[in-house]
């Protein structure tokens, strides 16, 4: 099986599953995700970084009632890399929440953007980093394409919009690989 076959069902089998505490499902979410960077003329490899950003909870593993994998953004990483995505892929998908802890720790308005599931799960995240933690943060290579990616994983909870379809981001997959 390829992986963008892999992948398309790995959606199709979990992806209608709720995106914990939100009013869209992780299909959804992750369709709307893609699509925001597509719109934002992100490269391929960023759009499929966004379709994949929360794919560690598809996979499953340290399960929490109201939030999910907890460590959904770690834990997806060696499956990734098996899949033969590149480092950056990797570093975009496993730094999402790391952004989310870097923008409430250097930005104060952020938070109150935040949806209230995502402000919940930020404490079991580890909370605003310090300050030694947001430098280190900004200093990596893909500092810019985190945050935009975390922008659009922020705008992508929208119960009312409609998007493209997984079947659009095959090609892309298969090239990210
Ligand atoms: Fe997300």
């Amino acid at each position: 099986m390829s992986v963008a076959d892999e992948i398309l069902e790995l959606f199709g089998e979990g992806g209608s599953g709720a995106y914990f505490g939100e009013r869209v499902t992780q299909l959804q979410h992750a369709l709307q995700s893609a699509h925001c960077a597509v719109l934002a003329h992100a490269d391929d490899e960023l759009v499929v970084a966004a379709l994949l950003h929360d794919v560690g909870h598809l996979l499953g593993g340290n399960l929490h009632a109201e939030i999910g994998v907890i460590d959904h953004d770690s834990s997806c990483v060696e499956w990734l890399r098996a899949r033969g995505f590149s480092e950056r892929l990797i570093a975009l998908v496993s730094g999402h929440v790391a952004a989310k802890r870097y923008l409430v720790a250097t930005r104060p308005e952020y938070r109150e953007r935040l949806s209230e599931a995502s402000t919940k799960t930020l404490a079991l995240q580890g909370g605003a980093m310090s300050d030694e933690e947001a430098q280190g943060f900004a200093a990596s290579p893909y500092f810019r394409d985190l945050l935009r990616l975390r922008s659009w994983d922020e705008a992508a909870k929208d119960p009312e919009a409609v998007v493209p379809g997984l079947d659009t981001y095959r090609q892309r997959i298969e090239a990210a690989v």
